[in-house]
């Protein structure tokens, strides 16, 4: 099995994409596993700060290691970790993969952070994988009825991020082209030339992510796939599927109390919309 940076790598080049699904309970962390495996597609699991201090590190670090013993295709990440001391923690605790994420400090200071911890990652554990943030991706995993409005400077700088990636020695990019975390009003509008800029500008070792893949038309993901990005993120419609099932299992049955029975459909569900995930990134069949 190859590590989390060679299998990115792969996919930069045949130009497929490894699913990133953010997950805070048990079903949800069941459903992405099972559809990984039965697609037999590498993922990634996601655990944001708050996901984390949900699970507990020790908890969901502990997890992954006993579902890999069946499935070895799962990474777990530290997703948009806001401080050095986080990122720290979750190397230390056994994450595969840490996302620092520094978009609102100024370029030095994005650029010194990423670094310490790229640095003190590969100390600990030579496998591991590093992603730094750039330009500033808006919004939060929920459904909301808003209109997000991106500045110029929310999206990320192609020359910026050649010195960001050279400067640091991350291993994969987050970038802001247009992508709102969460489903808002408008669809996201990509910015398909800056990411080729970006492309352009940044090695092909270093992988790019697309974060706030939830709302993108599949058309797009097709089109950023194609245009040299090779990880997505997906929260927002999971926790959708989870809440709309949920509801639809206690409705349908009322006199039901067994959690296992109730939660059934609602795993279903969401590995259903994992696997679709997967088939549309082209992550299938890549193990
Ligand atoms: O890091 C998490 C993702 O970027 C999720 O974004 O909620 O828009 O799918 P999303
Ligand atoms: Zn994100």
């Amino acid at each position: 099995m190859s590590n989390l940076n060679e299998l990115l790598r792969r996919a930069t080049k045949e130009h497929w994409a490894v699913g990133h699904f953010n997950v805070s309970n048990l079903e949800m962390l069941k459903a992405v596993v099972e559809a990984a495996r039965d697609s037999k597609a590498p993922v990634m699991i996601g655990t944001s700060e708050g996901e984390r201090e949900w699970w507990g590190l020790e908890n969901i670090v502990a997890l992954i290691k006993s579902l890999r013993a069946d499935y070895s295709g799962i990474f777990l990440n530290a997703d948009h970790t806001k401080s050095v001391e986080a990122a720290k923690a979750a190397v230390e605790a056994g994450y595969d993969s840490v996302h620092f994420d520094g978009s609102v400090l100024p370029l030095a200071e994005n650029i010194k952070q990423t670094k310490e911890i790229a640095d003190y990652a590969r100390l600990v554990n030579a496998d591991i994988s590093v992603e730094g943030e750039l330009g500033y991706v808006k919004g939060e995993s929920q459904l909301r009825s808003e209109k997000v409005v991106l500045g110029p400077e929310d999206y990320t700088n192609p020359d910026e991020a050649a010195e960001f990636v050279k400067s640091t020695g991350m291993d994969r990019l987050a970038i802001a082209i247009g992508n709102i975390h969460g489903i808002n009003l408008d669809e996201p509008q990509l910015d398909f030339e800056r990411l080729a800029q970006i492309r352009r500008a940044v090695p092909a070792e270093v992988a790019l992510v697309l974060h706030a893949g939830s709302g993108i038309s599949d058309g797009d993901i097709k089109r950023a796939i194609a245009a040299g990005i090779s990880n997505i993120h997906i929260s927002t419609e999971l926790r959708v599927a989870f809440r709309q099932g949920l509801e639809q299992s206690l409705q349908a049955n009322p006199n039901e109390y067994a959690p296992y029975k109730l939660y059934k459909p609602v795993v279903a569900e969401m590995e259903n919309l994992v696997k679709e995930k997967i088939k549309l990134f082209g992550g299938g069949n890549r193990l």
